[in-house]
């Protein structure tokens, strides 16, 4: 086929709402915003493991420590399917990790705010967790097949991830004052960062438009936010913990609660580098990569080994 016949078997492929598969022609640009995306999305996975990562070692029990651990270890088993989901793209994981440690690629802007008390793991899982959700929900029917399929499992353990932090939340404000003073300051400070995880209001997203037509976005970032907003109040009406946006309020008409704009201005301050802890979270992925060396060369040593074994059979 030329490039007119593959371009019109791609463009009914997307019309079709069926799914591109690797060996399946694509756009260069379709490509690359899959690439930049899925990169983005592994990032996001491995840096997040690093503000709960920090109470592992702190967990008020024996039972707090194996559900944290557990929740850890999946978000560095999300960023591993995604890896491998970008490299069916054609590109490399020790590339990207280099782009992730060097600055070039980004990750969510939520990952660089400090996590202050253990409250925080509960609010975490709470609002992170369940924005993640509804921001990952859709693309389990994104049109490039590996990342809808990767998304599938992913979302599942987000679930558990959502509903873990809610269990602790919901055993804090049944505690004593302090802890449900814990679960309101945590909560404070957490609300605004997690609106800001749908990325910029739609006027200010350019490339929203073009994701969704290629079936890679299914909602705007709008749409994902107000989505977020509905499901949470009612939750946090049950912790009894308030949201602290004196603009909340249900509009009967729209359907919807209303809300205030997140300051964007922060937003911006924080993805390109200013956030409260930017410096340290790319230290310490930089660190953990250098110590691993050693890991990565075993592996191949070994690989190499086999492939010369079952070459000399
Ligand atoms: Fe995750
Ligand atoms: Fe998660």
């Amino acid at each position: 086929m030329d490039e007119t016949a593959l371009a019109a078997h791609f463009d009914a492929t997307i019309a079709g709402d069926q799914r591109i598969e690797p060996r399946d022609w694509m756009p260069e640009a379709y490509r690359r915003t899959l690439i930049r995306q899925i990169a983005q999305h592994a990032h996001s996975e491995i840096i997040g493991m690093q503000p709960e990562g920090n109470w592992i070692r702190r967990a008020p029990s024996l039972r707090r420590k194996a559900i944290l651990l557990a929740k850890v270890q999946d978000e560095a088993g999300h960023g591993l399917y995604l890896y491998a989901a970008a490299e069916t793209l054609g590109v490399d994981r020790e590339e990207l990790t280099e782009k992730l440690i060097s600055g070039r690629q980004k990750y969510s802007s939520i990952f660089n705010y400090p996590t202050l008390s253990y409250a925080d793991v509960g609010v975490i899982g709470w609002l992170v967790d369940g924005a993640a959700i509804c921001n990952q929900v859709p693309l389990c029917r994104c049109s490039y097949g590996p990342y809808a399929r990767a998304m599938v499992r992913i979302c599942k353990e987000e679930s558990f991830h959502q509903r873990q932090g809610y269990e602790l939340l919901l055993a804090m404000v049944n505690g004593t004052d302090a802890q449900r003073e814990m679960v309101q300051e945590s909560t404070n400070r957490f609300w605004w960062p997690s609106l800001m995880m749908f990325g910029p209001p739609d006027g200010d997203s350019p490339n929203t438009r073009q994701s969704m037509d290629w079936g890679i976005k299914r909602h705007t970032n709008d749409e994902l936010r107000q989505r977020f907003v509905d499901m949470t109040v009612p939750q946090a009406e049950a912790l009894g913990v308030t949201l602290p946006d004196p603009g909340l309020r249900w509009n009967a008409e729209r359907g919807h609660y209303d809300f205030s704009e997140p300051d964007w201005d922060e937003f911006k301050a924080v993805i390109s580098g200013s956030g409260p802890c930017n410096a340290q979270r790319l230290a310490q992925r930089r660190r953990a990569h250098e110590e691993g060396a050693w890991v990565r060369a075993a592996a191949q040593a070994y690989a190499e080994k086999q492939a010369s074994r079952t070459a000399a059979a």
